[in-house]
């Protein structure tokens, strides 16, 4: 049975996860304009992932004697001054998801509940995983600046681009 601190912490949680879900949306909706495919391509699978996390936390919840509370979200941004700028804002984005999954974590050792401390360190992997991926891209845009090829074959590739962590040797 989840405590009323901790199902209010996990809805919030779930809307996190769903906005997360928007803005990549959103992210992939200007690449596609923009022709760039492969980028594109990426961020809808990365929309995809961030859906499946909101609903696996769903499911925790509904599961645990709490209610998923479905909410409003807030608008992401639709336009960005560059690629660049689009990826910056994904790396702070997934650092800020980090930064919310540890407060959850605090809170269910705070509540000593131990079955939902156990439930979030598969978010705790998750997100060493992806700020990795983040990371990984934005060096890679810093290294193509404004070279056009460079550009063109990162489009190419970054379907492609794949990050080996501590933390996936584990969890698999
Ligand atoms: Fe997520
Ligand atoms: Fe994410």
């Amino acid at each position: 049975m989840l405590s009323k601190k901790i199902e209010k912490a996990l809805n919030d949680q779930i809307r996190v996860e769903a906005e997360s879900s928007q803005i990549y949306l959103a992210m992939a909706c200007w690449a596609e304009v923009k022709g760039l495919e492969g980028v594109a391509g990426f961020m809808y699978s990365q929309s995809d992932e961030e859906r499946e996390h909101m609903l696996k936390l769903v499911k925790f919840v509904n599961e645990r004697g709490g209610h998923a509370h479905i909410s409003e979200l807030k608008a992401p941004n639709v336009t960005f001054k560059s690629f660049k700028e689009m990826f910056e804002t994904l790396f702070e984005h997934e650092v800020f998801v980090s930064e919310s999954i540890n407060n959850l974590v605090h809170i269910s050792l705070e509540e000593k509940d131990y079955a939902t401390h156990n439930f979030l360190q598969w978010y705790v992997a998750e997100q060493i995983e992806e700020e990795a991926m983040a990371r990984t891209i934005l060096d890679k845009i810093n290294m193509i600046g404004n070279d056009k090829g460079g550009l063109y074959l990162f489009d190419r590739d970054i379907e492609q681009i794949t990050v080996s962590t501590a933390a996936s040797d584990t969890l698999e």
